[in-house]
């Protein structure tokens, strides 16, 4: 039945569901197909098309990896020389399929009855594929040891606790200890310190000193947003990269930058407070600075930090971008700078007759929709043509400031 349903359309669900009802399925039938109709129109954003084929569950969708970024997981173990990957807490399957589509043989084993089912249906089309229906601990007790040799570990640890608090929106609410995850990160830990080539997926906003030591840490963004980190030990970590930043974009090909450094490194250079402040002012893209590479990507571009806790730096302007940096940060060439005050930005823009205005705030604790409506007065009487500008808010040392700024073609 579901497979013969029409593509999703929430304003036809109620119909549809009276009508596969009076053809005599029985109503949870109907109804869960229905679920999984929605289910599958919303896993097109992280499955494409494979979600016309697949199963779901609300949460299991939820923390399922896409696809684009499970596939760099998979060419991880691939390019170490991995046979076997056991996928430690499966979910859906989206990472085991991405591990399965490479040709590696994988091993999938899920704790709960009802997402292994589901990823079983899901990795059907893969016959190197196995869904095992236990716990991860269990697992790796009774894997045979010559089997064990050859497989490499990923755990994408589950960081909501199912049976607790939900929000408004009914998902199950984040945990932020390690150790309260399942798997716990403790387990992988101690994989890895056995030898064993471990990779681990966690949430891009765990804290630096909960990072274990011994691994290489990679931050990873999807067209802006920071979507994990991943940890890799063993044979899985590159040589000499303890922090990295991947930065993946549907338009661009992918980019990274990679340091030997960990965490709290001193930067190679003194920020240089707002004296520094001129030429193309750089945000770095999220993923650089979770990984805390915001000085080595000023390094990078031939720029210097403004301040040690602001991720913005300043070049010259024409100072050349290497092309291995480019896409890491976004560039805005400084037109002014100004007092931070609102009577004051209210002059200015009156005086350039600017109608929009992007406000962009790292620093400071300001409502940009808010604060948009004092300069330019209410939505509805902006003129529609006019002057367009970006306005970046900082704060430099005990300095607040106030950029007008363009942003940079490409
Ligand atoms: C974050 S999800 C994995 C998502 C998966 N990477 C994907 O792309 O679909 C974590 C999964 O681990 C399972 N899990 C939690 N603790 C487990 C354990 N001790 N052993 C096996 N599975 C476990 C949960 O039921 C959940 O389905």
């Amino acid at each position: 039945m579901l497979n013969s349903l029409p593509p999703y359309d929430a304003e036809q669900s109620l119909t549809l569901n009276q009508r596969l009802r009076r053809q005599g399925h029985p109503p949870d039938t109907v109804s869960a197909a229905l679920t999984q109709s929605r289910l599958r129109a919303a896993a097109e954003a992280k499955f494409g098309d494979f979600a016309s084929r697949m199963l779901f569950t609300e949460d299991g969708l939820q923390q399922a990896t896409r696809l684009s970024v499970a596939a760099r997981h998979a060419e991880r173990f691939r390019d170490a020389g991995v046979a076997v990957v056991a996928d430690l807490g499966c979910g859906l399957g989206g990472d085991a399929l991405a591990a399965a589509a490479l040709g590696m043989q994988v091993i999938a084993v899920e704790a709960d009855e009802t997402t292994a089912a589901a990823a079983t249906v899901n990795l059907s089309p893969f016959p190197e594929a196995r869904v095992r229906h236990t716990t991860a601990e269990e697992f790796i007790e009774t894997q045979p040891t010559e089997e064990a040799q050859r497989t490499g570990l990923w755990l994408d640890p589950a960081r909501r606790d199912p049976h607790g608090a939900r929000t408004a929106e009914g998902s199950a609410l984040r945990l932020t200890d390690p150790e309260s995850f399942s798997p716990p990160l403790s387990l992988a830990v101690d994989l890895a310190a056995a030898g064993r080539a471990v990779g681990v997926k966690l949430g891009p906003g765990i804290a630096h000193g909960l990072v274990p030591e011994g691994c290489e840490a990679e931050w990873v963004s999807v067209d802006g947003d920071v979507v994990e980190v991943a940890l890799w030990f063993g044979s899985l970590a590159r040589p000499g990269v303890r922090r990295a930043a991947t930065v993946l974009r549907r338009d661009a090909p992918p980019v990274q930058l990679t340091d030997e450094d960990d965490f709290g490194a001193e930067p190679a250079h003194r920020p240089t407070g707002v004296e520094g402040l001129t030429g193309i002012i750089w945000e770095p893209d999220g993923a650089v600075i979770r990984a805390g590479l915001v000085a080595e990507c000023a390094e990078l571009c031939g720029g210097r930090i403004l301040d040690e806790h602001i991720a913005y730096f300043c070049a010259p302007e024409g100072a050349p971008v290497p092309e291995e940096a480019v896409g890491l940060a976004r560039g805005y060439r400084i037109l002014e700078r100004l007092p931070f005050s609102v009577k004051r930005l209210k002059r200015w823009a009156a005086e350039h007759g600017v109608s929009r205005l992007e406000i962009k705030k790292r620093g400071v604790d300001v409502a940009p929709e808010q604060l948009r409506t004092q300069i330019l007065g209410s939505a509805r009487r902006r003129p529609a043509e006019g002057v367009s500008r970006t306005l970046i808010l900082t704060r430099l040392g005990e300095e607040r400031v106030a950029v007008v700024a363009e942003p940079l073609n490409g």
